[in-house]
């Protein structure tokens, strides 16, 4: 039995609230999803906004209907089966706001841990265990309000682990974290992985952080999997290309020889695609033409994004 199996998910949502006599235009924000998680598997839905990551997990992890299509967490229907699925999983949602600030991170736990019906006799330990994974147990005693970003999302993991499920979900885990709590947040999910058995399902927008971590990504974009493999097999859809990076200022025409603009700085930006090495010269000339600045050419390593725009045509930060 899989972990998750999705089949053709779809969700439409109405564009206006609905009111009466009001025709309802509907929005699909989901069009027709499949994919499949392994037991014990990480794996990472990556693409731009609005493309659907955070819709598919409300739907897995019953919080969202979806209009049409099949989904299960564990062989159970999330519909149909919604209370099966809820006993097996959790969840760290998109911006967690759900602990309670004027409690420590310890009364919080003991809290989450009586709403799942931990035992008292388990659950004093699992939360001692729980605060030194998220290296939170020196602060155990401080309010959470008190608490950096980073400490309030360590937190949210522990408490989406008191009932030890089986599923994880996390939607973008490291938004808007300092690179030293990203790097300890990544760190975590990779042990729950590897050293707890847990079937991790994440949803990101930064390529780096679905590359390292990730066992297979599924690449989604406007409500559609476009690409479905492992890192390296991803990357092998633009392995022959040569990816050129070009930084130029005062460009205001677009996406000249297929490239498309990945960053922009201070009026500075950086085209970013594939290209033949003979093409070089010729797109350079180009630009200058145009009254560009060039500040750099270079040849880079394909990453993700690189598949992304190949797919897409698009940059996957826009
Ligand atoms: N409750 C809603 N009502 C109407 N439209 C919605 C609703 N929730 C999401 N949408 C739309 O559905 C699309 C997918 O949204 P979703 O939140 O799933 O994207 P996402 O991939 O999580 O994006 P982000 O990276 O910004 O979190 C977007 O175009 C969004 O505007
Ligand atoms: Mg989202």
């Amino acid at each position: 039995m899989r972990a998750i199996e999705v089949r053709n998910l779809r969700k439409l949502y109405p564009k206006k609230i609905p009111l009466p006599f009001r025709k309802v235009e509907w929005f699909e924000a989901l069009k027709g999803i499949s994919f499949e998680v392994k037991r014990g598997e990480l794996f990472g839905l990556l693409g731009p906004n609005g493309a659907g990551k955070t819709t598919t997990i409300k739907i897995l992890t019953t919080l969202l209907e979806p209009t049409s299509g099949e989904a299960k967490v564990l062989g159970f229907d999330v519909v149909k089966e919604a209370r099966e699925v809820r006993r097996r999983i959790n969840l760290v949602a998109e911006g967690e706001r759900t602990l309670y600030w004027r409690l420590t991170a310890y009364e919080n736990l003991r809290y989450f841990a009586s709403i799942y019906y931990v035992p008292r006799s388990e659950a004093e330990k699992r939360i001692r265990e729980l605060l030194k994974m998220v290296g939170l147990w020196d602060r155990r005693n401080d309010l959470v309000m008190n608490y950096s970003r980073g400490m309030k999302q360590r937190l949210a993991i522990a408490k989406a682990l008191i009932n030890d499920p089986e599923v994880l979900f996390l939607d973008e885990p490291t938004l808007g974290l300092d690179v030293q709590s990203a790097v300890f947040v990544r760190d975590l999910v990779k042990r729950l992985v590897k050293e707890e058995g847990k079937t991790v399902l994440l949803t990101t927008h930064y390529m780096h952080e679905a590359e390292q971590l990730c066992d297979r990504i599924a690449i989604i974009d406007q409500g559609k999997i476009i690409a479905l493999d492992t890192p390296e097999g991803l990357k092998k859809l633009v392995k022959k290309d040569t990816i050129v990076e070009v930084k130029v200022k005062n460009y205001t025409g677009n996406n000249p020889f297929g490239l498309v603009k990945v960053e922009e700085n201070n009026g500075t930006i950086v085209l970013r695609g594939s290209l033949g090495e003979e093409e070089i010269p010729r797109l350079v000339e180009f630009l200058v033409r145009n009254n560009a600045k060039v500040l750099s050419v270079e040849v880079k390593e394909p990453t993700l994004e690189d598949v992304f725009i190949k797919l897409t045509g698009r940059g996957l930060r826009d």
